[in-house]
């Protein structure tokens, strides 16, 4: 498959485009400063999600088009700005580019933790990633779930995603928190990347969020 990530030098993105590597396909690396991807041997493009000309330009004659965006860390970026501009210069650019597939990396604080009862809205949740939290959910409600001309899935991670071992076994879920026996909502990066490259290539969930933990 031709696949563009938007994203592919962040933490997630950049697994991500080693997984699609490793499985034999052809990635196209876009970052807004086009950055080489560290570690890989990718061609690394400027490319800007919120931008549909740039989007179209770039997705033009791909099978599909994977985005892990997001406001980076510490940089002030303003997360709706980031999170839905992304979202809708993604749609409008495949649209342009006469491209179905988009596989986005999401926010996990929309979860239902119960019926109708958001992770981002349980009293522990951490205060620091509430304004991106909330952005990602607005992003899912808004932009995404409103597109019914694209073949596009919404990846959240589990609670906490971070650094670790890469070990294929987890469970898939759709809108609820997967927690593990410990009470625990965690996936490793490695793994989170390979679910959502499964996702990419066996097309099981058009039009819906899925989620990924252990
Ligand atoms: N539990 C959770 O819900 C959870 C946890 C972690 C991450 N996430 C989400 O997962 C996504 C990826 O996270 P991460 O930690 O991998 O991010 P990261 O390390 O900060 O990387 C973000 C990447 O996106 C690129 N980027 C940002 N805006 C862009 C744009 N408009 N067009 C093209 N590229 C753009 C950045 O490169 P340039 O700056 O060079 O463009 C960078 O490559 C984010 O949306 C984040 O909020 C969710």
């Amino acid at each position: 498959m031709k696949v563009v990530v938007f994203g592919a030098s962040g933490a997630i993105g950049r697994a991500i485009t080693a997984e699609l590597l490793v499985r034999g396909h052809t990635v196209t690396a876009a970052t807004r400063t086009g950055a080489p991807v560290e570690g890989l041997v990718v061609q690394a493009v400027t490319g800007d999600a919120s931008d549909p000309a740039s989007v179209a330009r770039l997705a033009a004659g791909q099978d599909a088009v994977v985005s892990a965006t997001g406001p980076r860390r510490g940089s002030g970026e303003d997360p709706e700005e980031s999170l839905l501009g992304a979202a809708r210069g993604l749609a409008e650019g495949l649209r342009r580019a006469g491209v179905r597939r988009l596989v986005v990396v999401g926010g996990s604080g929309s979860l239902e933790v119960a019926p109708g009862q958001r992770l981002v809205d349980s009293p522990g949740f951490p205060p620091a990633w509430k304004a991106t939290a909330l952005a990602h959910a607005r992003t899912l409600d808004e932009v995404y779930r409103a597109i019914d001309d694209l073949d596009w899935t919404y990846v959240s991670p589990a609670g906490v995603i971070g650094p670790g071992e890469r070990t294929g076994e987890f469970r898939v879920g759709g809108d609820q928190l997967l927690v593990d026996d410990a009470g625990e909502s965690r996936i490793s990066i490695p793994d989170f990347a390979i679910a959502l490259t499964d996702e990419l290539e066996d097309n099981e969930a058009f039009r819906r969020r899925i989620t990924v933990a252990y």
